[in-house]
């Protein structure tokens, strides 16, 4: 076992782990932060997305042991039930989830490209959003809600 610092959604955590234990367990099973989900475990689905350090990751890929200093972001530091945050909002508005399993991962790794590319182009937000998968087909919708939270940025929404 070994303790680890982590830094969550602007909160500070100590861990009693094993280095080689996923992110993803650790913001499940230690810190109760169940947004992001177990999908494949492989680093093929994106189900696990969380931001590491501002970046989009597979959190199911990275060892808490090398999480080191870097700020971790998780669905639930976008916002509240009741005070969704942008990028939440909308989804909501377009209804991107279908089964939702992918929803929370979807909008971590949207949220990454926003934060350094506040109006991007089509394609911009089409490959950024590539590596996450959704078994419902509603990508489509994913992609709207992307553009809507781009949109909704620019006119200074918070
Ligand atoms: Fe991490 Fe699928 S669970 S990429």
């Amino acid at each position: 076992m070994t303790t680890y610092r982590l830094h969550v959604n602007g909160r500070t955590h100590t861990v009693d782990t094993e280095p080689d234990t996923p992110l993803l367990y650790v913001l499940r099973d230690d810190l109760g932060l169940c947004g992001a989900k177990f999908g494949c475990g492989l680093g093929q689905c994106g189900a696990c997305t969380v931001t590491l350090g501002g970046a989009a990751v597979m959190s199911c890929l990275v060892p808490v042991s090398a999480v080191g200093g870097r700020v971790v972001g998780t669905v639930e530091g976008l916002g509240r039930p009741d005070a969704p945050g942008v990028l939440q909002q909308a989804f909501i508005d377009e209804q991107a989830a279908q089964c939702g399993y992918c929803i929370a991962g979807m909008i971590m790794r949207a949220s990454s490209l926003l934060a350094h590319t506040p109006a991007p182009s089509e394609a911009e937000i089409r490959r950024h959003m590539m590596p996450n998968l959704c078994r419902c087909g509603t990508h489509m919708r994913i992609l709207r809600a992307v553009r809507r939270a781009a949109a909704m940025l620019a006119k200074g929404k918070p």
